[in-house]
């Protein structure tokens, strides 16, 4: 598992000699356009790199990009796997690693959600203030490799306060709406029942999705900072008379992948 995060690192590093990223991406369900906008990329499927498995579902296309964005070296990707694929969570433990040994400082992570808030408009975006996770399994479970982390490490500050000013910042100069919000990590595949949704909100959750949160956990541990953003492609259940689907999703998150595009570039131009 870390063996597998070290030859995949390497394999990063001997397709693109001397290139060293310094921000992570991942991008969510149909939002993997934004890795198109990647200047001197250079690609690698996930079938070249020790321990990434294929993403079985549409919209997540399967592949690490590694290039310039907005003037920063970025690794992305393109697409993700999820706990309620039946992979292993170490599969996702061995990814976020790979940014680590890679050279990564910070984890930019999006993904669609549902918003749990009447107000939250279908295409638009939250930037995630802190999240609940209700997943049965943790890819930190197991042996803990101290190379990497601490046994029991804290989530004070799991979404860094200093990238989420900056990605503020971005937003407002760029004029696209970014309210901070509480994310709800479930394990899905299923859409939530309405009373479930009841229960959140009253849990003081804004949105809820099925990704993020493994991916978050791993960062921390390792000492990576965290940024992450919803797009919220739909209200969720019984908050709308729309019927939920992964279609609605893809939709959605099309729509409002030409603002994340955007943010995300300005907030890395900002970065420095
Ligand atoms: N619930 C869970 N995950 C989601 C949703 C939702 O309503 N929309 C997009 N991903």
């Amino acid at each position: 598992m870390t063996a597998e995060a070290r030859e995949a690192a390497a394999v990063l590093a001997a397709r693109k000699p001397g290139f060293v990223p310094a921000i992570g991406l991942i991008l969510g369900s149909g939002l993997g356009s934004l890795a198109d906008q990647i200047e001197d990329s250079e690609i690698v499927p996930f079938s070249d790199l020790p321990g990434f498995p294929e993403p079985s579902v549409e919209g997540h296309a399967g592949q690490m990009v590694l290039g310039n964005l907005g003037g920063v070296p970025v690794a992305c990707l393109q697409g993700r796997i999820h706990l309620y694929e039946g992979q292993s969570p170490v599969a996702i433990r061995t990814m976020i690693r790979t940014f680590k040994v890679a050279g990564c400082q910070s984890l930019l992570v999006t993904n669609a959600a549902g918003s749990i808030r009447p107000d939250g408009e279908p295409g638009s975006l939250m930037l995630i203030r802190d999240h609940i996770s209700f997943q049965p399994v943790n890819p930190l479970a197991g042996p803990n490799d101290d190379d990497f982390g601490p046994r029991f490490p804290s989530m004070d500050n799991a979404y860094d306060g200093t990238l989420r000013q900056e990605m503020a910042s971005a937003a407002k100069k760029i004029g696209v709406a970014l309210p901070e919000g509480i994310f709800a990590g479930l394990l899905g595949p299923n859409f939530e029942t309405p009373a479930e949704i009841r229960a959140l909100q009253t849990l003081g959750a804004d949105a809820v999705g099925m990704s993020v949160i493994p991916e978050v956990l791993v960062a921390r541990h390792c000492g990576l900072k965290v940024v992450a953003i919803s797009v919220l492609t739909n209200l969720a259940a019984g908050l709308s008379t729309t019927e939920l689907s992964h279609e609605q999703t893809l939709q959605f998150a099309q729509i409002a992948a030409a603002d994340l595009t955007r943010l995300i570039v300005a907030y890395l131009e900002g970065h420095g």
